[in-house]
């Protein structure tokens, strides 16, 4: 658990000298090979009926996993291909293997469950203030493992008519966008927890083109590839249905 130890002091000197935590200020994009999370139709929720249909058994890297890293572990100065705290690059599965945290099928010897579940405040993953990750993430990212940390794709269809805050928007806000616009160091002062922020996005079309890449907003989700065309659609449905709260 050293290289914890390691990782931590290193952000730690990070957000002390750039008074900003790894939180802040991303430098350049990190993911190239995040295959198809641009809307080719790859099992991130495009539709493509050339892959299987996504078995509810199963833990699918780029749908499941990958977001939750970029989301909580690759801000500035921490995992990301340009900073690679500790020799760590979360920012796709290539670079999660290559830095050698995960053992297929063996959770509670890969560092990166390790990290994510220690007991030790000194050493948790994310480190403060950031917050833990939640017990659906960590939970998943276990059964990843167990599963033999695979780099599998499937179709996940991609439901644009029951298109709800709740059901549809509150959980893409908490995969791709929440590991950074939460809690008291909030990305950009940005917190997207609550219905109220999330709507005020929409309605100043932040939301939709942040997410669209429209040059006039930072693209989002940040220090990542786009997210799945699915995924906006959805958002776009949802803010141009006046971003109700059902
Ligand atoms: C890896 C961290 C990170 C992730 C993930 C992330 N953001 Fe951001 N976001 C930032 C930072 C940092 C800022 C403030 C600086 C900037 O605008 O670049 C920001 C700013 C924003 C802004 C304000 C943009 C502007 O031009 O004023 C919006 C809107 C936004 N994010 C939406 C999102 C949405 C929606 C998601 C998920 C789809 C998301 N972000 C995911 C880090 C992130």
């Amino acid at each position: 658990m050293q290289n914890k130890t390691i990782v931590l002091i290193f952000c730690s000197i990070l957000a002390v000298t750039s008074f900003t935590s790894c939180k802040h200020d991303v430098p350049q994009p990190a993911i190239a090979n995040n295959n198809g999370n641009n809307g080719g139709g790859n099992g991130n929720g495009n539709g493509n009926g050339s892959l299987p249909p996504c078995d509810p058994d199963s833990v699918y890297f780029d749908q499941q996993i990958l977001p939750i890293l970029v989301s909580n572990c690759t801000m500035s100065g921490c995992h990301n291909s340009t900073t690679h705290a500790e020799g760590i690059d979360l920012t796709s599965y290539a670079a999660v293997m290559a830095s050698d945290v995960v053992k297929p099928t063996h959770p509670y010897s890969s560092d990166l469950y390790k990290s994510i579940t220690t007991n030790d405040p000194g050493d948790i993953m994310p480190p403060a203030p950031a917050a833990h990750l939640l017990t659906a993430q960590i939970t998943l990212i276990k059964n990843w493992i167990l599963q033999g940390a695979q780099d599998l794709h499937c179709d996940a269809g991609c439901d644009t008519t029951y298109v709800t805050y709740s059901n549809t928007i509150a959980p893409l806000m908490s995969t791709y966008c929440n590991g950074c616009h939460s809690g008291a160091n909030a990305s950009g002062g940005i917190d997207y927890t609550t219905y109220s922020s999330v709507s005020d996005a929409a309605a100043d079309g932040s939301l939709y083109g942040s997410v669209i890449h429209d040059p006039n907003w930072s693209a989002m989700p940040k220090n990542s590839a786009m997210l799945p065309q699915c995924k906006i659609d959805q958002i776009r449905i949802w803010v141009n249905a006046g971003a109700p709260n059902n």
